[in-house]
């Protein structure tokens, strides 16, 4: 049986790459993708999640949007990275599938409701609008969510929208707060695990090789690399998103902790800061795993291969 997700996304080219490989992967069914305000503005995510799974042939996905903004803040995007688009690349034709009529946080509400308690693992790859105001409005799914394997925050590598935040928290420091102290079973996949996971040539050559598809994630990964380069002066950029479905289809790539995760919400220096207690050093109760490396080949050979399937 495949372990059901519902994938909540900004997308975003590694968002896409992430759907890519969710929907490559007979070991999981996408009941949905929710898309939110995030890389760029919600008609944009909601745009491009349906670009991906056209290019993906994958029509029947039922694809929704969501939240329009954070909780409590206005809204910031990351143009600078991902392009005005948010997908550029590659242009791909505009989508043709609809989008569908509910409301994100309603499908996320009812689906929990309908399957059976604990059979759903939500997969948050943008600012955690979406999952915390479907909790906050129904505090009942809380309880029937499985598991909930987010890309998000830092800890050793620290920020890479303020010094000391990541963006997908930092975009939304209250729903993120939310989540984090909801109890779920959480796996989070900070930038210390995704700047492992580096685009180099021969990975990039390798999906362009694949024909159509791979031409296109080699477009994008072309399109980010070069404003991660330069910042980092690195071989290559993270490919952050992809980290969360390579998780749940093979954890052994993966090596982490379990432990304390909280949120800053409050200091204007350090807002959006994921406070990760890798070392024990308080007595708060661990809520998260909190991945810390990636075997990176072996990584990029399962993406590969996957895309092959498309
Ligand atoms: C995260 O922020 C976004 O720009 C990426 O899509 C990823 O989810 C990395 O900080
Ligand atoms: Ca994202």
């Amino acid at each position: 049986m495949p372990r059901k997700i519902i994938i909540d996304t900004d997308p975003g080219q590694d968002d896409a790459v992430a759907i890519l490989l969710a929907l490559a992967s007979p070991e999981l069914e996408v009941l949905g993708i929710t898309c939110v305000a995030g890389n760029v503005p919600l008609a944009l995510t909601a745009i491009n999640a349906r670009k991906v799974c056209e290019l993906a042939g994958r029509r029947d996905v039922k694809v929704f949007a969501g939240c329009d903004r954070p909780l409590a803040r206005a809204l910031v995007t990351a143009e600078y990275v991902h392009g005005k688009t948010g997908l550029d690349g590659i242009d791909l034709p505009a989508p043709e599938m609809p989008l569908q009529k509910a409301h994100a946080v309603d499908f996320l509400i009812d689906t929990l409701r309908a399957e059976a308690p604990g059979s759903v693992t939500l997969v948050p790859i943008g600012p955690l609008t979406n999952i915390a105001t479907a909790m906050r409005k129904a505090p009942d799914i809380v309880a029937r969510i499985g598991q909930i394997v987010l890309m998000g925050g830092a800890y050793f590598e620290v920020g890479n929208v303020t010094p000391a935040a990541e963006f997908n928290i930092y975009v939304d420091p209250e729903a993120a707060e939310i989540v984090f102290k909801s109890g779920v079973d959480l796996v989070v996949m900070p930038l210390d695990v995704t700047h492992k996971a580096l685009t180099t040539r021969p990975r990039i050559e390798a999906f362009r090789a694949l024909g159509r598809v791979g031409e296109v994630v080699a477009s994008w990964t072309d399109f980010f690399e070069r404003f991660d380069m330069e910042k980092y002066g690195s071989e290559g950029a993270p490919l952050h998103d992809p980290c969360t479905i390579a998780w749940l289809l093979d954890p052994s790539l993966f090596t982490g902790r379990r432990i304390n995760v909280e949120i800053e919400t409050r200091s204007e220096l350090t807002l959006g800061m994921t406070v990760a207690d890798w070392w024990g050093v308080t007595t708060r109760a661990p809520n998260a795993y909190f991945v810390g490396d990636i075997d990176a080949d072996r990584f990029y050979a399962l993406l590969t291969e996957r895309l092959a399937r498309l």
